[in-house]
């Protein structure tokens, strides 16, 4: 499906979603703009750079000169660009607030002077916090813990407040990400679970009956795609949560160890260790809105997004567990950014 864009800007377009995405709207005909400051590097794109489609701006989105030139020319934006996890955004509040909420509406409104006339917020469903209802859909109250997901609910009305017949803005919450892509991110629960069965043997899980919403990485890939390619009618002020069925903790870590060990029976049997834990906080979503109102179903299974983790261990592409790269509170202890 090609975009009805002409130019599409993709904020922290070299992380772990970007890096799956950019290449996928390439595929798609579509040309691309990727804003990222580069804190995991710039491998995540190496495989697509230099198409002529792609143009790759290296900066930070608080800096609105850059942004004003980023947005030249685009007529579409997915923000994906943030302090993307509660311990990093932990390490420095100030630095993530002034990246996940002060930099959030200049952005915006300079995208609707420019021209935008599509916006696609990547929210979280971490901005429902914890909750006992069977059903946690878009118009459940929010309750976020942690200042990341408190930031990610308070840009959500920021944006939604500029909407206009010039300018679409679509919010959606995914579930926590799964599944290789070329920058990898190994601090998510599947992936982390899949890279200790693999390169450790034992898979160590506290407590293990709470709930964790998932989605493979290609499926909300998918859900951006839609997100560009719907009329505006369909998706102009909405909020739709994106995420695969919830499973429990000890259930994902089941997955992940018999994965690795069906796939890889040479490496030997992968152990399962269950630390009692007093942490009962479960998280799970409902994804029947975008279901009912815009046909958008996963394809993709949990075991499947595991399968692509294993595949690329195989392959080498991942030669060390502890790599910096693959946790961003490593990296951003790191970077020294102000
Ligand atoms: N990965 C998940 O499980 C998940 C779940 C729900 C929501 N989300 C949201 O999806 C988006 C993408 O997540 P991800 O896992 O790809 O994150 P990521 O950390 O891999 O990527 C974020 C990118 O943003 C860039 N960035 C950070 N600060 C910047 C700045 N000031 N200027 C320019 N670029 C900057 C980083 O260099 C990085 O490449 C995020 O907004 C995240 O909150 C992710």
């Amino acid at each position: 499906m090609t975009p009805p864009f002409r130019r599409i800007l993709v904020t922290g377009g070299a992380g772990y979603v970007g890096s799956a995405l950019v290449p996928a709207l390439l595929r798609d005909g579509a040309r691309v703009r990727s804003l990222d400051l580069g804190l995991y590097g710039r491998e995540a794109l190496a495989a697509v750079r230099g198409r002529p489609e792609l143009e790759e701006v290296r900066g930070d989105l608080r800096d609105e000169g850059l942004v004003r030139r980023a947005l030249e020319d685009c007529d579409a934006v997915i923000h994906l660009a943030c302090i993307s996890n509660d311990p990093s955004f932990e390490l420095d509040p100030a630095l993530g607030k002034s990246i996940n909420r002060d930099a959030f509406e200049p952005l915006a409104r300079l995208a609707r002077e420019a021209g935008v006339k599509r916006f696609i917020y990547a929210s979280s469903s971490s901005v429902y916090g914890v909750s006992g209802a069977p059903e946690v859909a878009e118009d459940h109250p929010l309750a976020p813990m942690t200042d990341y997901s408190r930031c990610k609910a308070q840009c959500e009305p920021i944006l939604l407040a500029l909407r206009a017949p010039s300018f679409v803005p679509v919010v959606l919450r995914p579930a926590t990400v799964c599944g290789y892509a070329p920058r990898l991110r190994l601090d998510l629960v599947v992936n982390l679970l899949t890279a200790h069965a693999w390169f450790n043997r034992r898979v160590k899980i506290f407590g293990g009956a709470q709930m964790r919403p998932n989605i493979h990485v290609a499926d909300m890939v998918d859900a951006y795609r839609l997100m560009l390619a719907l009329p505006d009618a369909d998706v102009a002020g909405e909020i739709f949560n994106v995420g695969d069925e919830n499973r429990t903790v000890a259930e994902l870590a089941e997955l992940a160890r018999g994965v690795v060990a069906r796939l890889a029976p040479e490496r030997g049997p992968v152990a399962l260790e269950v630390v009692p834990t007093d942490d009962q906080r479960s998280y799970k979503i409902s994804s029947a809105k975008i279901l009912r109102k815009l046909g958008f179903k996963t394809r993709r299974t949990i075991a499947q997004a595991v399968e692509s983790l294993v595949a690329a261990f195989q392959a080498g592409k991942v030669t060390d567990l502890d790599d910096p790269l693959y946790h961003n509170i490593r990296v951003m202890q790191a970077a020294k950014l102000s």
